[in-house]
């Protein structure tokens, strides 16, 4: 049986069901997810390899080869049409033409399933899914019951990374007008034990750990690399429970009465999902989706607890985030550009300014170190030690980064904000022959590429001039030589 089976046996059955890795019932065939590519802008369906199994992440890789893929759809499999789609403006813009949110890559967060590939959903700030016309889902104080499995590396305090049950507005409504799991460490509202990330419910004007306002010291910090999360909520009572998702049984972290503030209770909920953002698009947050579903009524622990068990039987576990030509740690190298009437120039920096030189053999000292990079470690922690970072060779422990989507050398100020944007993750160049293509890990639609001769972490078609989608393949196509120092 699969997590929405159990839930319909335990009386409460899933009235959405979303996940890019596996089908949530034991007898579901159809589509899972939608990815479009940027080469023509076709789309296709991914659908589990077999009833109720993984998706078929081949199909995906085959699509979207020699291009970009985006996550365009992620399909409700409960049948009652409730899909999460591109996020709307709402109180907030996001960033996409017409305030509309980004899309997900699909190819940030590979992981594997008993072995098996799949994607999830990497929610970077500025990306968003959402319908305001959701069926079925819990409205007023009418119960419901959530899950979700996460990436508990994949985090940050801005607001706010949640899914379930939100305004059909996308504007604040006012308190008790949602009810989400919330993911991260934000402080603004509540907070938990230690200094998080931990597992909230975002109720609107408020992301609550328990009955206190602020801080409830019973929600742990949590940070298992894959982390099931569980909110439900109902008349004058809620809870919030966690697990490790690849090991172990869920604990309770708070069961009790609504929250001690005035709008709470009775609840407001108003039906729409949302993943990845706040109830008024506040679009902020990141963080990683993989599964998760809403629930028509209050489950019980016992149900819940075996729908972890069914998730622990799923095989979570890491998979590669690199692939394509390898890089050797600790080696120099320079990236040569491959675009026709650019090939003799190389990845470099002036002073804090990164951009493209042309480079040889005969070049000055200075010039060739400011072409040449060591390759490190990955510095963002939630890399897990894959990916890398690019030292400057003639600035000790200044590393390329990305700020406001321009790369530009800095002295790392050591805080996990400078460790994420100097960390990028390298696949076969989109060009092929050889070459490699450098994403940024946070960001992962963003690729290092030339743009009238500067450097950018463009993605393939986007507001900015620099994603312009004109030889993109072969701008973030480079030609990676050993270091000319
Ligand atoms: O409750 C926290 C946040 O406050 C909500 O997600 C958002 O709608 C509001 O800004
Ligand atoms: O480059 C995009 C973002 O710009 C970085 O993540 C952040 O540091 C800056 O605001
Ligand atoms: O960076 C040089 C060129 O500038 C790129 O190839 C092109 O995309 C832009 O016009």
């Amino acid at each position: 049986a699969g997590p929405c089976d159990i839930y319909a046996s335990g009386g409460t059955p899933c009235v959405a069901a979303h996940s890019t890795t596996r089908a949530l019932y034991s007898a579901f065939t159809g589509a899972l997810y939608q990815v479009k590519r940027a080469s023509d802008g076709a789309t296709t369906n991914i659908a589990p390899l077999s009833a109720g199994g993984v998706a078929n992440a081949g199909a995906q890789d085959t699509f979207c080869a020699g291009t970009t893929c985006l996550i365009t759809v992620l399909y409700d499999q409960s049948g009652r049409g409730n899909h999460l789609t591109q996020a709307p403006p709402g109180g907030f813009q996001g960033p996409e033409a017409n305030g509309y949110d980004n899309l997900a890559s699909a190819v940030g967060a590979p992981v594997t399933l008993g072995g098996k590939k799949a994607y999830g959903v990497f929610v970077s700030p500025g990306t968003g899914y959402r319908n305001n016309n959701a069926k079925g889902t819990a409205v007023g104080d009418a119960a419901q019951g959530m899950y979700a499995v996460l990436d508990g590396t994949h985090y940050n305090n801005g607001c706010c990374f949640d899914y379930g049950n939100a305004e059909v507005s996308g504007r604040d409504t006012g308190n008790g007008h949602m009810e989400t799991i919330y993911f991260g460490d934000n402080t603004v509202w509540g907070s938990g034990a230690g200094s998080g990330p931990w597992i909230m419910a975002d109720l609107e004007n408020g992301l609550f750990s328990g009955a206190a306002v602020k801080n409830n010291n019973g929600d742990p910090t949590v940070t298992s690399r894959f982390l099931t999360a569980v909110v439900k909520g109902g008349p004058n009572k809620w809870a919030i429970r966690g697990a490790n998702a690849a090991s172990g049984g869920l604990s309770t972290y708070y069961d009790g009465a609504r929250p001690n503030a005035a709008g709470y209770n009775p609840m407001s909920k108003e039906g729409a999902i949302v993943l990845g953002i706040g109830g008024d698009n506040s679009v902020g947050a990141q963080g990683t989706f993989y599964e998760g579903v809403m629930t028509s009524g209050y489950p019980s622990d016992a149900t819940e607890n075996a729908v972890q068990a069914d998730v622990v039987a799923a095989r979570y576990a890491v998979a590669s985030l690199t692939s394509g030509p390898a890089l050797a740690v600790g080696s120099s190298v320079s990236l040569r550009a491959t675009t026709a009437g650019y090939t003799t120039r190389y990845l470099a920096h002036t002073g804090a300014a990164v951009n493209t030189q042309v480079v040889s053999a005969a070049s000055a000292a200075a010039l060739k170190q400011q072409a040449s990079w060591t390759v490190r470690t990955g510095l963002a922690t939630a890399s897990g030690g894959q990916c890398f970072s690019f030292e400057s060779r003639d600035a000790a422990g200044s590393y390329l980064r990305h700020y406001n989507f321009e790369l530009a050398v800095a002295k790392s100020d050591g805080s996990k904000q400078f460790r994420e944007d100097a960390t990028f993750c390298t696949e076969a160049g989109l060009s092929g022959q050889g070459t490699t293509s450098i994403r940024a890990w946070g960001f992962p639609t963003r690729y290092f590429r030339h743009y009238n001769n500067g450097g950018y972490a463009a993605s393939n078609g986007g507001i900015h001039t620099f994603d312009a989608a004109g030889s993109f393949n072969d701008d973030v196509s480079w030609a990676v030589t050993t270091g000319f120092a």
